[in-house]
């Protein structure tokens, strides 16, 4: 999970790096009484999205009184960043800058380790200079189980020529945000810039923090961080009830059970659905190995949700969950749904108990209920009725 610029600043305050503060507003009038709470003669009014370039996009401004905040946050609200709407603004302390320097931390897959990156010369594309001038730009591997110490901190400042008056105080700032990297789980920690105010003081003034989704459990906190306005209900819906769920684009429903099966299944409803007008698969649902039949209830009930669906492919090969238990899953989905299941399904079983769920399914005889005898077969069928079912609503 990426976290917006006033959340990194935050986590970044808790573990002792220097911020400035700031302000979250909505609405031009909260901006300008933000500005007004902060009192400095200068602001900063800054496009809270998660994606990087907010600056060149015109999303950065610095006003000079309330007002001015008041009319940039105006412009900036509503604007589109890289097709990221800004729904809010950090109002922040205007900084006066000296230089601009760039340090960040990330996981290094390839080299199962971590790698810190710092430049004395930060602000502008660091993608750009590490193309243009490499050598600018110093890379010093982390040791996982040592991490920056005083002794690393000292190297990667050194490695980037950092000037003496503000060695001490980078290394310093460099330890405190290796605090955050580790401490909060992150799998990147970027500042840029990482400024040298006109007193001499260092300051993180932008921030770009990833949280590794894995260690959640070890931070009940970061689920507050999570932006529910952007993600996508039927995602939401799907995580509530534990589903492995992903929306795509298409119009035929996929539900299987196992991230392999799942994944195949997609491959061969992509490919049946070019004989059928180019339909695709509409998402991945993988309803798991043991899983029981109110979570199949639950998986087509998102599924179902998704307006853009015109029918639905459930694969299952039964393993520890019986395919009697997935047909009975199936009948009472459908049951629960009533009138609001409107959409064909067909329907693949193989596997454990697989004549019982078959007949199970047979007995029912659901108007919208196809089986299938071969997954090749269940994929050309989802996707012929998917066709038939015209353009998505
Ligand atoms: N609080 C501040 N006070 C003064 N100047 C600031 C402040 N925040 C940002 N700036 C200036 O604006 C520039 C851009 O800000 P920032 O780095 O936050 O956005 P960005 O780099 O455009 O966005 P991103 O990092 O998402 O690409 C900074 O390099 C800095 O010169
Ligand atoms: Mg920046």
């Amino acid at each position: 999970m990426d976290l917006f610029e006033y959340q990194a600043r935050d986590v970044f305050e808790k573990h002792g790096v220097p911020v400035l503060r700031g302000i979250v507003a909505t609405t031009p009038d909260e901006a300008e009484a933000a500005a007004r709470e902060l009192g400095t003669d200068v602001v900063v009014v800054k496009a809270q999205v998660k994606t990087g370039g907010r600056g060149k996009a015109g999303g950065v401004k610095v006003a000079r009184s309330p007002e001015e905040a008041r009319a940039h946050a105006e412009a900036i609200l509503g604007m589109d960043i890289k097709g990221h709407t800004v729904h809010r603004v950090m109002i922040a302390e205007g900084a006066d800058i000296a230089e601009e320097y760039y340090f960040s931390v990330l996981l290094d897959r390839a080299n199962r380790s971590y790698l810190a990156m710092a430049s004395k010369e930060g602000g502008m594309e660091i993608e750009q200079l590490a193309v243009e001038r490499p050598e600018a730009l110093a890379r010093v591997a982390v040791d996982p189980l040592v991490g920056i110490d005083a002794a690393k901190a000292a190297e990667i400042v050194a490695a980037a020529h950092f000037d003496d008056d503000v060695a001490d105080q980078v290394a310093e700032v460099v330890q405190r945000l290796w605090d955050v990297y580790t401490g909060e789980d992150a799998t990147l920690v970027e500042v840029n810039p990482l400024v040298k105010t006109g007193s001499g003081a260092i300051v993180a003034l932008d921030g770009k923090v990833s949280l590794d989704a894995n260690a959640d459990f070890r931070h009940p906190d970061h689920a507050e961080l999570e932006d529910t306005s952007a993600a996508d209900p039927l995602e939401a819906k799907a995580k509530e009830n534990d589903l492995n769920y992903v929306k795509l684009d298409g119009e035929v429903g996929v539900i299987g059970n196992g991230a392999g099966l799942v994944m195949s299944t997609l491959d061969v409803v992509d490919l049946a659905g070019k004989n059928h007008g180019g339909v695709s698969p509409a998402n991945f649902l993988d309803i798991g190995g043991g899983a029981s039949a109110e979570v199949m209830a639950a998986g087509l009930d998102v599924i179902l949700g998704d307006p853009q669906v015109r029918s639905v492919f459930v694969n299952v090969f039964g393993g520890i969950t019986a395919c009697d238990a997935v047909a009975n899953g199936i009948v009472a989905a459908l049951d629960i749904l009533g009138d609001a299941a409107t959409k064909p399904l067909v329907v693949r079983l193989d596997g454990n108990n697989v004549e019982v769920g078959r007949r199970i399914l047979l007995e029912a005889a659901h108007p919208l209920v196809t089986l299938a005898d071969t997954m090749d077969g269940g994929a050309d069928k989802a996707a012929e009725l998917a066709a038939a079912a015209g353009p998505a609503a």
